[in-house]
């Protein structure tokens, strides 16, 4: 019977086939352990010399890392393994022999990884790290259909910045000036105006010369969006779809997370309601923490991030910046105007900032007041300004990035293995 790993399971007792990789392999005269993956998971396949063929195990033996092979056995339930079974091997067919696989067992470097990124992302760890991204975008997918949104996907050539033009990347189309879109959000808002609750899942870019373990030039971002929604209700929103996504995780991926020797405890304590600040108790935090040089009306750094993160065991929302830090597009505070109607949520951990989001301006002339006080110009926005001219409403929206939330979920340290294949400042390869 032809199977896969994921499968082996239906089949105890039985003979199987599988179509595999071999991952490593350990051998002695009597024993061989091959590490078989292929694709759906990874088990392990003994083939002891005594109950085969002298030249089959001879075969097994000389079998080079990363040879794509039909592997034949029976299925045995396997305590000893987290995976639950194990393969007793009778017969190996080579289909193609790898010679000299560069990420050989023993310690490499990230810039060597980075650079065998073809490659490596078949290894165990970056596989339980694509397996868990994966459920996040199917979790994603499956919380907002459930919750009434559609999916609307915005156009990733621009010609106008949403997010401030200092990080835009620019290239011509054809006779005229575009970029890559830093954020759908814009659009996203003529959605919302549509089709009333909306989400997008899709690319962005942004050029900026950052070199950290938070940072992508090329990252993926889901931006939902909401008519008639105010800032208080997105941030329900928020903390309800942050909690679908990660007990979905913990739900379908413990395996992966048993691989990565993620502590799940801290996961399970991430349910709604998540705990709210205001900048400017931030502020107050961050003085009795010893951090005596920010000032009011300053941006937070990622050390300031992680020292709000550790007073807490949930990710947490900082609501209320200051205006003029933010985008031009935020609703200020009624009762205090140089505060905006904003929050971003903050991961436990050290992963930094997951979401931004806020209440968008409403009123055309607040809107263009705002718009010209950040020095935009052009005929590139009019619709964006036109939207408040029609039946404009309050509404609200955010942007969750995923490979930061990746990061966190995984525990993985650094933005690079969350993306099958990262564009960091230095590498455009492979
Ligand atoms: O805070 P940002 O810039 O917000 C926006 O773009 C809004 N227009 C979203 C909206 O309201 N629709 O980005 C949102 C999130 C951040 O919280 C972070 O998780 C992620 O996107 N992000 C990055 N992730 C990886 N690398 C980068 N360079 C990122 N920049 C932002
Ligand atoms: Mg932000």
């Amino acid at each position: 019977m032809k199977t896969t790993i994921s499968q082996v399971h239906k089949y105890v007792g039985e003979e199987v086939t599988i179509g595999a990789w071999l991952a490593s392999k350990r051998s002695s005269g009597k024993i061989a352990f091959l590490q078989l993956r292929d694709g759906t998971g990874f088990i392990q396949g003994v083939m002891v010399k005594a109950e085969v063929e002298e030249d089959i195990f001879l075969k097994a033996k000389g079998l080079t890392q990363e040879s794509s092979l039909y592997v034949t056995g029976v299925v045995r339930e396997d305590e000893r393994s987290p995976f639950g079974y194990e393969l007793g091997v009778t017969n190996v067919e080579v289909i193609h022999e790898a010679i000299d696989y560069p990420i050989t067992p023993k310690k490499h470097g990230p810039e060597f990884l980075m650079d065998n990124r073809h490659l490596w992302i078949r290894h165990k760890r970056q596989h339980a790290v694509m397996k868990v991204r994966n459920e996040i975008i199917r979790a994603t997918y499956e919380f907002f259909n459930d919750n009434g949104f559609v999916k609307v996907d915005p156009p990733i050539l621009t010609g106008a910045s949403a997010e401030g033009t200092t990080e835009l990347f620019h290239t011509k189309y054809f006779d005229e000036d575009a970029y890559l879109s830093q954020s759908g959000q814009l659009y996203m808002e003529a959605a919302a105006m549509a089709l009333g609750k909306v989400f997008s899942f899709g690319p962005t870019f942004r050029a900026e010369k950052s070199k950290t373990r938070r940072h992508l030039i090329e990252f993926w971002m889901i931006e939902p969006e909401m008519a008639f929604v105010e800032h208080a209700e997105s941030l329900e929103v928020q903390e309800q779809y942050v909690s679908y996504v990660v007990q979905s995780v913990l739900k379908n991926c413990e395996l992966e997370l048993k691989h990565l020797g993620r502590d799940v405890t801290k996961l399970e304590k991430i349910q709604a309601p998540f705990p709210r600040i205001t900048y400017d108790e931030a502020i107050d935090l961050l003085h009795e923490k010893g951090f005596d040089d920010i000032e009011w009306g300053e941006d937070f750094g990622a050390p300031h991030e992680t020292a709000i993160a550790e007073s807490y065991d949930k990710p947490v929302f900082i609501t209320h910046y200051p205006a003029k830090i933010k985008s031009f597009y935020m609703q200020p505070d009624p009762n205090r105007p140089e505060v905006a109607l904003c929050a971003d949520l903050i991961a436990p951990e050290g992963y930094g900032e997951i979401i931004g989001g806020s209440q968008r301006i409403h009123d055309l002339e607040m809107m263009e007041e705002r718009y010209e006080a950040h020095g935009l110009t052009g005929e590139a926005y009019n619709w964006y300004l036109e939207l408040r001219k029609y039946g404009s409403v309050p509404h609200s929206g955010f942007g969750l990035g995923l490979e930061r939330t990746v990061a966190w979920i995984t525990g993985v340290e650094h933005v690079r293995e969350t993306i099958p294949f990262p564009r960091l400042l230095n590498r455009l390869y492979p």
